[in-house]
């Protein structure tokens, strides 16, 4: 069976007769309407206001394959089973059904519909804590269902309870999470008594790092809401959130422990063994190099493909990790200076997903060049490190830093290339510099966040504030995408830097325009809060900068601060106290910046004059 037959069979089976599931599509991998988060890394994430009691304009009963990236996993790659991107098999009961109808369901899928051997299946439940019991009653159903009971484990909140913090103690005010029943496949016993297992002798169980055991499923039943004072509270409805890994589920299906040699990686690990000239699965490093690149590359591709490009920030600056990475690893393969083989690591992702995720294939011109373009400005970067180091005698951990610096050569290269030479760096002080450097680009953003302003003048205050109106538009215009790559303001004009991948065209660069002086005509009011760091960043505020901040920031709303404002930043100010006092906004030149980075300067129509002369010029240009 193939992944996707497997995608196929479970969407019909949740919405067949009886279960009568809504099929909804999978979210973009950046989050629509959350700025809590860089990515989708679970199927309930753009559910969270259905889960806690909105009612979902398709009803109670969803089902959909997931887009899901784990950042905190970027480490863990290069095992049997750990990915960046997968996809997340859901079925959602927003307030209907509950244990006794998900748990049969989610058995009969496992065993009939995949046949999955079911004296293979190991499940655990909660054991209970001081305010909620433990899950007797998914004990009896799984029972019931036939498994016996030295199947059955049950473990404390760390491990079965779930919500997108973690544990009850973890979750934020508001967040919705509840205890959960996990479902593992069995690889063997031979796993955890093999010799050199440093588990062999203690007792295994699922929840084991032996590798017996592979997680393939787990039904949160949300029903709990954290609310401010610490406490839980019972949501009005209870919740189903099922979520199963589609590669793992492929793996077990297919009696691998291995997700990497099912069909969701086969096609990419055959193109990575041709071009390195390595044989999968006969060296560990080797092969942990190849599964670090299949799974970034195939990251990479979704990710370009759901609109995200290089950058230094944010979401970008995941994705340049993930090609970086991927690239470092053909480097210990000895693939090196053929951006053809980033290239080619494309295809077999888009014809993978041509029917599931038919954008991908639409758009494989697009990937192919972004990356082609960042694996080639990487490329010369280590180029230029690598003459920098060959004429260093000795390279100490400051001098890696001062590399990592001006070329972005990262410290595991420096540190190959040192070794190599005969010599070890210091990881610690290379960390050392990193850390002063942090602290002195903080000290030097204070002076910056004041405002990156030539003075406080009535006039460069209204342009600060037109810059902000201006960022806001690009990104209702352009996409999300966009974020701030630098900023400058004289009295006569604005100077504004930021990511973009191709030159703006005149009609959008009106409607830009055009939005700008919506804002303004409109007088909406600016306001300021205080808030720390993160605070701020939940609030929805956009920060570019953000690691160059102290802990308490000051964020500027344009529009309705409780309800659908138009700007939100984190910013020092100052501004203007209405939008109306700007007066007419002017587009005089877009131009390119560096590779993906446009600039835009543009003017306010000069003081005293009259106002009213905004709205009858808007549509002028
Ligand atoms: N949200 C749960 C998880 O990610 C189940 O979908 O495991």
């Amino acid at each position: 069976m193939t992944a996707n037959e497997i995608r196929a069979k479970y969407l019909s089976f949740f919405q067949s007769t009886p279960r009568n599931h809504v099929l909804i599509p999978s979210a973009p991998l950046v989050p629509e309407n959350d700025p809590t988060t860089l990515f989708n890394s679970a199927g309930m994430q753009p559910l969270i206001p259905y889960l806690l009691g909105q009612p979902h304009p398709q009803g109670k009963r969803l089902t959909n394959s997931q887009k899901s990236f784990r950042s905190q996993d970027i480490e863990e790659v290069g095992d049997n089973r750990h990915m960046t991107f997968f996809e997340m098999l859901g079925n959602w009961s927003l307030g209907d059904y509950f244990k006794k109808e998900q748990l049969p369901w989610i058995y009969e899928f496992l065993t009939k519909e995949l046949g999955l051997d079911a004296k293979r299946i190991y499940v655990s439940v909660f054991s209970g804590n001081e305010n909620v019991a433990k899950d007797e009653e998914s004990i009896a159903i799984w029972k019931h269902l036939g498994i016996p009971e030295d199947h059955i484990f049950s473990y404390d909140a760390k491990k079965n309870w779930w919500s997108r913090s973690g544990t009850p103690e973890k979750m934020n005010a508001g967040e919705p999470g509840g205890p959960d029943s996990e479902i593992f496949y069995d690889f063997g016993e031979e796993l955890h008594l093999h010799e050199q297992s440093p588990y062999k002798n203690e007792k295994c169980h699922p929840n084991c790092d032996c590798g017996r055991f592979l997680e393939i499923g787990n039904s949160v039943f949300m029903q709990y809401k954290k609310l401010a004072d610490g406490s839980l509270e019972e949501l009005p409805q209870r919740n189903v959130d099922f979520g199963g890994g589609l590669e793992r589920l492929n793996a077990a299906v297919n009696n691998t422990r291995d997700v990497f040699t099912t069909d969701s990686f086969s096609a990419i690990i055959t193109i990575i063994s041709k071009a390195t000239k390595k044989e999968y699965g006969k060296d560990e490093e080797e092969t942990r190099a190849m599964r670090i690149i299949a799974d970034h590359m195939r990251g990479a591709v979704m990710m370009i493909a759901d609109g995200v490009y290089p950058s230094n920030k944010q979401q970008g600056y995941v994705l340049r990790r993930l090609i970086r990475r991927s690239m470092l690893y053909a480097k210990k393969l000895g693939v090196w200076g053929d951006w053809g083989f980033v290239k080619s690591l494309v295809a077999p992702v888009a014809m993978q997903y041509k029917s599931a995720y038919p954008s991908v294939l639409e758009q494989q011109e697009k990937i192919e060049t972004v990356l082609v373009d960042e694996a080639g400005r990487f490329g010369k970067t280590v180029e230029k490190g690598l003459k920098e180091i060959e004429k260093m005698e000795t390279v100490d951990g400051k001098q890696a830093f001062l590399l990592y610096e001006t070329y972005g050569f990262p410290w595991e290269l420096t540190e190959e290339i040192a070794v190599s030479k005969g010599q070890k760096i210091n990881r610690e002080e290379f960390e050392e510099a990193f850390k002063k450097h942090q602290a002195l680009s903080r000290t030097a953003s204070v002076g910056m966040f004041k405002g990156g302003l030539a003075d406080h003048s009535v006039e460069t205050t209204k342009l600060h504030t037109a810059t902000h109106l201006l960022h806001a538009s690009l990104r209702k215009v352009l996409g999300t995408h966009i974020g701030q790559k630098g900023s400058n303001i004289t009295v006569e004009r604005l100077r504004f830097d930021f990511s973009h991948p191709e030159k703006i065209t005149p009609e959008q660069l009106m409607e830009i325009e055009r939005l700008v002086n919506a804002a303004i005509s409109e007088n909406l009011e600016v306001t300021m809060k205080e808030m720390n760091k993160e605070e701020s960043l939940t609030s929805g505020a956009l920060g570019f900068f953000v690691e160059k901040y102290g802990d308490r920031v000051k964020v500027y709303t344009v529009g309705d601060p409780n309800g659908a404002y138009f700007s939100r930043e984190i910013c020092g100010g100052p501004h203007v106290s209405f939008t109306g006092e700007l007066g007419h906004f002017t587009i005089d030149k877009e131009e390119s910046a560096g590779a993906g980075i446009r600039r835009i300067y543009g003017h306010l129509e000069k003081s005293n004059e009259n106002n009213a002369t905004v709205t009858a010029s808007l549509s002028s240009k």
